[in-house]
């Protein structure tokens, strides 16, 4: 198998299986708890059917849409996503080039193996940073500065992550950062000898966004959650919110808002934008879907703040689902990242095309010219 043979999700899922040594394939595969949530993500796009018209003359459809002030060419962008450089050792090099050639976003984790400054000389299309706040004071501001001075678009606050869901397959497979060779992994990275060789002979692993606050970041192999619980501050509030969204000045999304409650306060606080997200049903198991929340949300705060979908993207009629019930945009993570693990930036830019075509194509089954004229019209429940 090879990525010519990749026609969707789930090939790219098996590629990256056979490609990536375990602890690493189940950190991006797996969820909290029971994973619940993680499979309800995907599962609750069935409970609207999609309607189409027809003879509607629809030509070559429009998928553009601007999101956080930004025109972007498809309505669907990369999540952001810790440690990229595991998946592949191009890392978010990869991911950010490739988001560029398609004219959407590429989203860079405070936790990313790339700098900001790295990135922002080496990929041109749109940038958004995502913020951990941490509890080392004089890093949040230093990475806002940063991303100001090097011409990012757009920056979103985490809000789901104040302490760290339960993933116990990260520890079943001994999953650390840097990867540590323990008995169990050892066998699995033997597995992989192109992985593993690719990865000791490329750009050593770091963490260049956090490493001159945080001591050790990136030399002392951790647990995700380890690191989570010890570095980040869980006394997070609103305030802080509001002191970022001031700080940076520009478009801000609060990403992990779940409740309407939330999201009339981060239209009140000012925010351009939430990321309707449970962080792909990583962190609260049993929680709901986003797209099941999706239509309480836009009743309450469309047309008053953007609203991004991301959590179980795989189709690119989840999309226009989403954006029938409100959504400006989507973004996916697990997408990308199984065809980042497959296959470098020729995986990303391989999923974004398919994703690119299969919106194209079913806009123009559903009589849809533009994303505008999606709308409820376009839904049923089942
Ligand atoms: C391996 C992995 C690492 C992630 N790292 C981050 C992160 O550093 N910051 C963040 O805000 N979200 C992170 N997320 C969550 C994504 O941004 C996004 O919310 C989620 O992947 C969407 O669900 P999907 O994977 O079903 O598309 C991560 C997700 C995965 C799968």
């Amino acid at each position: 198998m090879n990525l010519n043979d990749c026609y969707n999700f789930s090939d790219f899922r098996k590629l990256a299986k056979k490609k990536l040594p375990a602890p690493i394939f189940h950190y991006i595969d797996g969820g909290s708890d029971d994973e619940e949530t993680l499979k309800r993500n995907t599962d609750s796009f069935s409970k609207f059917d999609l309607v189409p018209n027809i003879l509607a003359s629809v030509g070559e459809p429009d998928l553009s849409t601007k999101v956080l002030g930004t025109k972007i060419d498809m309505p669907l962008f990369l999540s952001p996503v810790a440690m990229q450089r595991l998946f592949h050792h191009d890392g978010d090099k990869a991911s950010a080039r490739a988001a560029e050639k398609f004219g959407t976003f590429y989203s860079m984790s405070t936790m990313a193996t790339s700098s900001i400054e790295e990135i922002a000389n080496k990929a041109g299309g749109p940038k958004m940073f995502q913020i951990y706040i941490h509890k080392t004071q004089g890093l949040t501001e230093n990475l806002i500065d940063r991303c100001k001075s090097s011409g990012f678009n757009a920056m979103c606050l985490t809000v789901d992550t104040i302490v760290a869901g339960n993933r116990e397959r990260d520890h079943k497979w001994g999953f650390t950062t840097p990867p540590r060779l323990t008995l169990k992994s050892l066998m699995s990275f033997a597995m992989h000898p192109m992985w593993t060789m690719n990865y000791l002979t490329h750009e050593k692993f770091q963490l260049p966004n956090v490493s001159n606050f945080v001591k050790k970041s990136s030399s002392i192999a951790k647990g995700v959650m380890e690191y989570i619980n010890e570095q980040y501050d869980p006394a997070m509030n609103w305030k802080d919110a509001e002191y970022c969204i001031k700080r940076w000045g520009g478009p801000f999304a609060l990403k992990g808002v779940m409740s309407v409650e939330d999201a009339k306060r981060a239209v009140d606080i000012g925010a351009s934008a939430i990321i309707l997200s449970n962080h792909g049903g990583r962190q609260l198991d049993g929680s709901r879907s986003p797209f099941d929340q999706l239509p309480l949300i836009a009743d309450e705060v469309g047309g008053k703040i953007e609203i991004i979908l991301d959590g179980g993207i795989r189709r690119g009629t989840h999309v226009l689902k989403a954006l029938s019930l409100g959504a400006t945009a989507c973004s996916f993570g697990k997408g990308f990242l199984f065809a980042l693990g497959a296959g470098g930036q020729r995986g990303v830019e391989s999923i974004l095309q398919k994703m690119h075509d299969e919106i194209k194509r079913d806009m123009i089954l559903m009589g849809c010219k533009s994303i505008k004229e999606l709308n409820k019209s376009k839904v049923t429940l089942r």
